[in-house]
C-alpha cells in the first residue's frame, strides 16, 4: 500500500513524521508528502497497473493513505485523455489531447484532491472539515464528507454559480456565502470555524489535496503510452494541480518511469485576475495579491496563492510560461471545444484553448509538439456563463 515516508516543508525542508494531523509548517510553508519510491525502481509496477481499478487509487504506493479501509471513493480519476483530432487539424497541431476532468464525481478535478484529503482525514480521526472555495472544491468536499459521514462547512463567494451552492446544501454541508473573493471566504472561515474544531482543508494548507491532484500527471503518462507530452496547459488558481503534477514528475523519475525531461508547464489565468502571470513577467519569486479580481471563470478568481513560489518555480524550471486570457476568449473557446470535439467544458477549460492559440501564434508551441489541455470542470455547473454564450449565438 502507501510508501509514505514523511512530510517535508516546501520552504525550510523540515521533516515531519506521518500519522499525525498537520496544516502548515511553523515557518508558514506548505507540507509535501514524500515517499520511499526508490524501492519501486526496477519493479514491474507498470505492467501490474493494468489489473488495478480505473480510478486514482491505482497509484496507491504514491498516495498517503495507509489503510484501504480509510479510502473514501466515488470513482474519482482515470478520466479520458481525448485525442482532439478535428480541433487539432484546425490548429495545425495533430497531437492535441484533452484531459476531460468533467467526468470526475461532482463534475470537476477538485474531486481528486478531496477524495485523498477526506480519506486521510478519516484515517487521522478527523470528523469536521471546512474549506473556503470558489465553488467546485466545496461541492467535492460536501460529497466526500457525506460519503465519509463527516460534517462539512463550506465558505463561498456570493457570486458562486448556483449549481455549486445547491450541490453543497443538498449534500448536507453548512453553506456560508461571503461578499468578495475566496480570500475573504478564507478570512471569515478562520474567524468563525477555526476555534470550533473544524479541520481546515484549504488549498495547500493541508498536505493531501495536492496528492490527489498530482494523479492527473500519472494518468497522462499512462494514457500517452508512457511518454510525457511536450506541453501541459493548466488553468491556475491556487495552483494545486500544477504544483502536484510537477511533484509527480520527480516521483516518476525516482521510480524509473521517466528520465529527466519534463513537459513545459503553462499556467493560464484570466486578465481580470492574473497574479501569477504578473509575477512571472516581473521575474519575481512570489506573487502580490491581485486587487478587485473579476472573471466569469470562478475557479480562477483567486487573488493570491500560498503556493505562489511553487507555481512560479515549476513554470520557470520547466521552461514554461504564464499568460492571461480575456473572459470573451475563454467563452469563444468553450464554444469551439463543444463544436469541434463534443466536450462541454467550463470557462477555465476554455481558457486553456484560448492560451494555446496565443502560444501557437507567438511560436512558443510548435505544430509538431504533443500538447495536453486540462479541461478542469463541466460546463453544467456554469449555466449563468453558458447563457451568455448562447445569447451571443442568436
Ligand atoms: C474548474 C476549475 N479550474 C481550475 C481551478 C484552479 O485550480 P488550482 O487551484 O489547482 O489552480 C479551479 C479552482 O477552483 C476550478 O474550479
Ligand atoms: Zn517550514
Amino acid at each position: 500500500m502507501s510508501l509514505l515516508a514523511y512530510l517535508e516543508c516546501s520552504r525550510c525542508q523540515t521533516q515531519f513524521e506521518p500519522g499525525k494531523v498537520y496544516n502548515l509548517c511553523t515557518c508558514g510553508g506548505p507540507l509535501l508528502a514524500r515517499y520511499h519510491l526508490k524501492k519501486l525502481a526496477g519493479r514491474r509496477i507498470r505492467s501490474r497497473l493494468d489489473a488495478r481499478p480505473a480510478n486514482l487509487w491505482r497509484y496507491r504506493e504514491a498516495l498517503p493513505v495507509k489503510s484501504e479501509s480509510s479510502i473514501v471513493c466515488l470513482g474519482e480519476g482515470f478520466t479520458p485523455l481525448l485525442h482532439a483530432e478535428r480541433l487539432g487539424k484546425r490548429l495545425g497541431l495533430p497531437k492535441l489531447y484533452l484531459k476531460d476532468e468533467s467526468r470526475n464525481p461532482t463534475g470537476s478535478f477538485k474531486a481528486r484532491g478531496m477524495a485523498v484529503a477526506v480519506s486521510m482525514a478519516r484515517e487521522l480521526g478527523i470528523t469536521k472539515v471546512a474549506v473556503p472555495s470558489a465553488g467546485n472544491a466545496a461541492g467535492a468536499l460536501a460529497a466526500y464528507a457525506a460519503k465519509a459521514g463527516m460534517e462539512a462547512a463550506v465558505f463561498m463567494p456570493e457570486g458562486t454559480p448556483l449549481a455549486n451552492r445547491l450541490e453543497c446544501e443538498i449534500q448536507g454541508a453548512r453553506v456560508v456565502l461571503v461578499p468578495g473573493s475566496i480570500k475573504d471566504c478564507a478570512r471569515v472561515m478562520r474567524e468563525s470555524a477555526g476555534s470550533q474544531g473544524w479541520f481546515d482543508v484549504s488549498t495547500l494548507r493541508e498536505p493531501y489535496r495536492l496528492e490527489g491532484k498530482k494523479t492527473m500527471a500519472y494518468e497522462v503518462l499512462e494514457q500517452l503510452d508512457w511518454r510525457l507530452p511536450d506541453v501541459m496547459i493548466y488553468p491556475t488558481g491556487g495552483g494545486t494541480g500544477l504544483i502536484g503534477m510537477w511533484k509527480a514528475f520527480g516521483e516518476m523519475q525516482e521510480m524509473g518511469w521517466i528520465g529527466p525531461k519534463r513537459p513545459r508547464m503553462v499556467a493560464v489565468q484570466a486578465t481580470g485576475c492574473a497574479p501569477m502571470v504578473r509575477a512571472f513577467q516581473q521575474h519575481s519569486e512570489k506573487a502580490e495579491e491581485w486587487q478587485n479580481p473579476v472573471t466569469l471563470a470562478s475557479g480562477l478568481r483567486v487573488p493570491s496563492a500560498i503556493g505562489d513560489f511553487l507555481i512560479l518555480g515549476a513554470v520557470r524550471e520547466s521552461n514554461g510560461t504564464a499568460l492571461a486570457v480575456e473572459d470573451a476568449s475563454m467563452l469563444a473557446a468553450v464554444r469551439e471545444l463543444a463544436q469541434t470535439e463534443g466536450v462541454f467544458t467550463s470557462p477555465e477549460g476554455g481558457a486553456t484553448l484560448a492560451a494555446l492559440k496565443q502560444l501557437l501564434a507567438d511560436g512558443i508551441v510548435a505544430g509538431s509538439e504533443t500538447v495536453v489541455l486540462f479541461l478542469t470542470a463541466t460546463a453544467y455547473k456554469y449555466m449563468e456563463a453558458m447563457e451568455t454564450i448562447a445569447a451571443k449565438a442568436t
